[in-house]
Formats: C-alpha cells, sequence, structure tokens
C-alpha cells in the first residue's frame, strides 16, 4: 500500500493519501484547499489517479481541498450522509466500505465533535478525523456537537478495534503523527472516564475560543458543490422532470455511473445501463462501450448519477471525447425521485 501523511502547519491538519499501488487509483482523506498543488505535485510524482477526496467532517478551522481536487481531477467528492454541504458526489452511511481499485475501507459514523464525524478503518489502521485524537478529543461545543454521542463513538466503537490499530488523526498541534486504540485507552486523559455523563461534564467546561478561521471555513465548507454553468450553458442538463419525458425513448441510452452500494440502497432507473464513473473514461474513449453507442447507433447518452455531479463531470467529459449528444439529468436519482420518477431495484 501506498500511504502519505502530509501537514498543513497553518491549521496543524492531517490529510492522508491512500493507494494500493503506483499507478493506481487513490484516495485522499481530509485534504486542505492551500495545500492542493502539493497533493496534485505528489499524486503526479507517485503516478496515482486520485478518484475520491473526502472529509471524515465538516471542518471549522480550515477550508476543505475537495471542490478544488475535484475541479482539477475530476474525482469524486465524499462525506458523510449528514454532512451541511450543499453538494458532495458521493453520501456515506455507518456500515459502508470506502473503496478504490485494490482497497477497501469500512465506514463508520463517529457522531460528537460534529454531528456528521465519520471514521475510516483498514485492518491495520483507522483515520478518525477529530473524534479521537492523539491524547485528546475533538471539541463537541459546536456544529451540533454532542458529548455523549461521542463517548459512545468513542468508547462503543474506536476502542472496540484491536490495540493494536493504528490512529491517524485529522489534527494533532503537538507534533504527534500516531498512535494506536491500545495507547489511547490507557493514556489519553480525556478517557480515564467511567460513565458519559462525567464525560460530558469534562467536555462542557474545557472552555474553549473559537477556531480562528471558523467564521470563513464553516460557509465555505457548506459551498462545495461543482460549479455546473457551463453544462447549463450548453443544454447539456435536464430537470427530472424534462427527464421524465425521455427515458424510455429508443434512441435514448440512460447510464448510471454510481457504485453498487448506492444502487442497492437507492434504487436505479429501470432501463438503465451501468458504467461506474471510475470507469467512464475508458467507456467513451474509441473503442468504448458508450462510444460505439453514441457513434455507431446514434444514440443519445443521458447521464445519471446521486446527486447530478458525477454526471455534470461525464456529460463534459463526453463533450470533450467528441461525443455531442451527451446529457445529464441534474440533482441526480435525488431529484428523480423527488419528481415521483420511477425506481426499480
Ligand atoms: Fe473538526
Amino acid at each position: 500500500m501506498i500511504f502519505r501523511q502530509l501537514f498543513d502547519p497553518v491549521s496543524s491538519t492531517y490529510s492522508y493519501l491512500l493507494a494500493s499501488r503506483k499507478g493506481g487509483e487513490a484516495l485522499i482523506i481530509d485534504p486542505v484547499l492551500e495545500r492542493v498543488d502539493r497533493y496534485l505535485q505528489l499524486i503526479h510524482e507517485l503516478d496515482l489517479k486520485l478518484v475520491k477526496a473526502v472529509d471524515t467532517h465538516l471542518h471549522a478551522d480550515h477550508i476543505t481541498g475537495l471542490g478544488a481536487l475535484r475541479d482539477k481531477t475530476h474525482c469524486i467528492t465524499v462525506m458523510g450522509e449528514q454532512t451541511k454541504a450543499d453538494v458532495v458526489s458521493m453520501r456515506l452511511c455507518d456500515n459502508d466500505k470506502l473503496t478504490i481499485e485494490g482497497l477497501s475501507l469500512d465506514v463508520i459514523y463517529t457522531p460528537g465533535h460534529t454531528d456528521d464525524s465519520y471514521s475510516f478503518v483498514l485492518p491495520d489502521r483507522v483515520f478518525t478525523g477529530d473524534t479521537l485524537l492523539i491524547r485528546g478529543t475533538g471539541r463537541t461545543d459546536f456544529q451540533n456537537g454532542d458529548p455523549r454521542a461521542q463517548f459512545e463513538s468513542i468508547f462503543g466503537r474506536l476502542l472496540k478495534l484491536p490495540d493494536s490499530t493504528l490512529v491517524f488523526p485529522a489534527h494533532d498541534y503537538k507534533g504527534d503523527t500516531v498512535s494506536t486504540i491500545g495507547e489511547e485507552r490507557a493514556f489519553n486523559p480525556r478517557l480515564q472516564v467511567t460513565s458519559a455523563d462525567e464525560y460530558a461534564d469534562l467536555m462542557n467546561n474545557l472552555k474553549l475560543s473559537n477556531p480562528k478561521m471558523m467564521d470563513v471555513a464553516v460557509p465555505a465548507n457548506m459551498n462545495v458543490g461543482m460549479n455546473q454553468a457551463n453544462v447549463m450553458r450548453h443544454g447539456w442538463a435536464l430537470t427530472a422532470q424534462q427527464a421524465l419525458s425521455v427515458v424510455g425513448l429508443g434512441d435514448v441510452a440512460l447510464i448510471d455511473l454510481r457504485e453498487n452500494a448506492e444502487r442497492q440502497r437507492n434504487g436505479t432507473i429501470p432501463g438503465s445501463l451501468h458504467v461506474p464513473y471510475p470507469s467512464l473514461e475508458e467507456s467513451i474513449g474509441a473503442g468504448g462501450m458508450l462510444h460505439e453507442l453514441a457513434s455507431s447507433t446514434r444514440k443519445r447518452l443521458l447521464f445519471y448519477c446521486a446527486f447530478g455531479e458525477r454526471s455534470a463531470m461525464a456529460v463534459q467529459a463526453a463533450h470533450d471525447a467528441g461525443l455531442p449528444l451527451a446529457f445529464h439529468i441534474e440533482g441526480g436519482i435525488d431529484a428523480w425521485k423527488k419528481a415521483e420518477g420511477p425506481i426499480g431495484h
């Protein structure tokens, strides 16, 4: 596995780049906007293809690099389903898997620091966001934080992992880089409590000042959705209502870009082909399945995904690949359902 821990000294944030092999797909956890060029350089140097940019939660102390990385690499942005961010390409739930080629991380919902906090688990390590820090825990006094929920997330979920599990947090202010579950259970001063009430008392009396960047970072991080003006301007976007009248026509090929887990959870639009977003490039290239459909059989390609972000990028990519009859459903299957479009399983 390729694993890099990257540090932003301004916000003391750790970001993590993961891949299973040189030349393969990569994902990044908790990227910081100001460090995006550094990440891109490293991704290039390691010959990786960034396919997912993930935030453990909505950050209050730095602006996320999710939007910039998506705009520069066309990767998928990922957060938990509770996030208040306007649009992320994919939303995760408790017990989901976060996957890229050769790697699968278990997704666990660990609220408390915020109500959208998640941790991601590999067999030997866990990325804890701000839920569990090294000899500390993330504050619980804003963004719907809840010390009792955090107690449950830490004691009920994270500390159930094997003692040898490496702990990689989203921040450290003292220069520590990694810990283990066993070490934190024994030596983390916040965890030397016997009940949720005792923990809540401790957390409610920390008297911390707000993060310096909070008034800038929180609104910015809630507006990470892609600017789709270009797709709209060219008339490549159909509202769900408009899509209802063209789905099923003989010259329309409907293409679902989501992953299997999303399809199983949320259903599909009947009659759609499945081309997962990471394989799009190959499929729209010369000789690819979608390329053939669009050029030989003159089908109109109608892409959709979860919230309309992957599909907007797909439309642009199809046009760039010389396929002029490509469109997408604005707002994805989420909007389709609100328009009462039929759903199959
Ligand atoms: Fe945080």
